[in-house]
């Protein structure tokens, strides 16, 4: 039960967003503190939900003043423990979740200047559902695109599988609007390409984590989507065989859209779970490739995978192909259902020419009998991007098996972090990706957004 002073700050709470939309009750609380993996859960007062950012702008200004902690919620579908506040260490201090989920307007569409308005709750298939309507599309798409929000993808940076050819959430950046700790609005907002004045705000709160502002509206890019695209995918015999073939397909004119890397363990999980199996004979790996192009494109892709090399078989649809899709955006959720604990999931990359020396060295923790656990890998092999997901971790061994991954990742010259973040999950281990003058400065640009520790606790830094 909330003691006097959290009644106070929440009555006021209450009197901005109305009392409906302050939760405290345990059971309508509990999906908004335990995380999409089931690793993270945490304690806050209550789960308040504003629906504008003037009300985002008081709830921080009541909080500021009653020194409680705010941890920013919005589809609650990372994968570091990131959106989800922790348990309490000293139990004096008060602390809510700000749920964005009221917060899903999407402004009409900018067709000439191609850009679009969007609250900080709109998820990715409604922000690409309004391009789609004026002819274009959203940069960015992900399995979670139901939940996953604007918001969302912009404080953590989401890379997602349109990244090698659209870049990452930051790219699709034109504004921002954003609360700082203390409750003034920060608003950079105009449809401009060209825009040098100064520091890049929006970029820097793209992939805070929610630990410098409070992100409530976004404005974003959109893009022209190919006329045409086929999607492939290849079993292939090697991982080399993948990268080559991306290679390959430049080289012939294509333009890579997308390009996904799977094992046959995944994908048995996968097809364990309903999916169909993409190749009528299995390889060791797949790679998902979708290309668009001027001319006979499904001619051009047909040649394209009659001279790859390591073909085992291939099949080919036009784009969207949601088929060929599902067995490759299905594997988060197959491996979830998979694991007797929580899985273990470690987001990497590594440069592209270290990539099939590493995949082999992360293959193999599974065979490591000091780290009992059974590894399922895939990603964006485009950009280096491995997810490793390790099944079966008892979770006395989490800690040393991360470690070890960690070990592999930076031995061969790569990132603790390439898409999800560090939220939680991750902060112990931030001194393998950034050296102490770059966490100084971090540290300092903390300091000085949000001095008292108000914004997204335990995220990010240890503290
Ligand atoms: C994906 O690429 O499907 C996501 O990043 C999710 C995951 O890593 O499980
Ligand atoms: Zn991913």
């Amino acid at each position: 039960m909330p003691s006097p002073p959290r009644d106070g700050l929440l009555a006021r709470l209450s009197g901005i967003v109305g009392d409906a939309n302050v939760l405290t009750d345990p059971e309508s609380m509990s999906g908004f503190l335990l995380d999409w993996t089931g690793r993270y859960r945490g304690e806050a007062d209550a789960i308040v939900r504003p629906r504008t950012t003037a009300e985002v702008s008081a709830v921080v200004t009541e909080c500021a003043a009653a020194d409680a902690q705010i941890c920013v919620q919005g589809g609650n579908t990372g994968l570091v423990g990131g959106s989800v506040p922790p348990p309490r260490r000293d139990g004096s201090r008060p602390r809510i979740v700000l749920s964005t989920v009221r917060m899903t307007d999407v402004d009409e569409v900018d067709a000439v200047g191609r850009c679009v308005g969007v609250q900080a709750g709109a998820t990715v298939e409604a922000v690409d559902a309004a391009a789609a309507r004026s002819g274009l599309a959203f940069g960015i798409d992900l399995a979670s695109r139901q939940s996953a929000t604007a918001g969302g993808v912009v404080s953590t940076n989401a890379g997602g599988t349109r990244m090698i050819r659209r870049g990452n959430a930051r790219s699709q950046l034109l504004g921002i609007e954003a609360v700082l700790a203390d409750g003034r609005v920060l608003r950079r907002w105009a449809s401009l390409v060209k825009d040098n004045v100064g520091y890049d705000l929006p970029a820097l709160l793209a992939g805070s984590e929610g630990t410098l502002a409070v992100i409530t509206r976004v404005l974003f890019r959109l893009v022209v989507p190919p006329r045409a695209a086929t999607v492939a995918v290849a079993a292939i015999a090697h991982v080399e065989d993948a990268i080559g073939l991306i290679g390959a397909a430049t080289s012939r004119g294509l333009t890579v859209e997308a390009a996904e890397l799977m094992t046959e363990a995944g994908i048995a999980l996968v097809t364990g779970h309903g999916q169909r199996r993409p190749t009528a004979t299995p390889g060791p790996f797949y790679v998902l490739l979708e290309v668009s192009g001027t001319g006979d494109i499904e001619s051009t892709t047909a040649e394209l995978l009659a001279d790859a090399d390591g073909l085992i078989d291939a099949v080919a649809q036009p784009a969207p192909a949601r088929a060929l899709w599902a067995a490759r955006e299905g594997h988060t959720e197959s491996i979830a259902r998979s694991s007797s604990t929580p899985v273990v999931k470690l987001d990497i990359s590594v440069p592209i020419r270290a990539l099939p020396e590493a995949f082999a060295e992360l293959a193999a923790v599974g065979t490591l009998t000091e780290f009992p656990c059974r590894p399922i890998l895939f990603g964006h092999v485009g950009d280096g991007n491995i997810h490793v997901n390790l099944l079966d971790v008892p979770p006395e061994h989490a800690t040393t098996v991360t470690d070890h991954v960690f070990g592999i990742v930076t031995a061969n010259g790569g990132s603790i972090s390439a898409e999800h973040g560090i939220g939680r999950a991750k902060v112990a281990w931030t001194h393998l990706g950034r050296d102490d003058v770059d966490l100084d400065i971090m540290r300092a640009i903390k300091a000085t957004l949000d001095p008292r520790d108000l914004l997204n606790p335990g995220v990010l830094f240890d503290r």
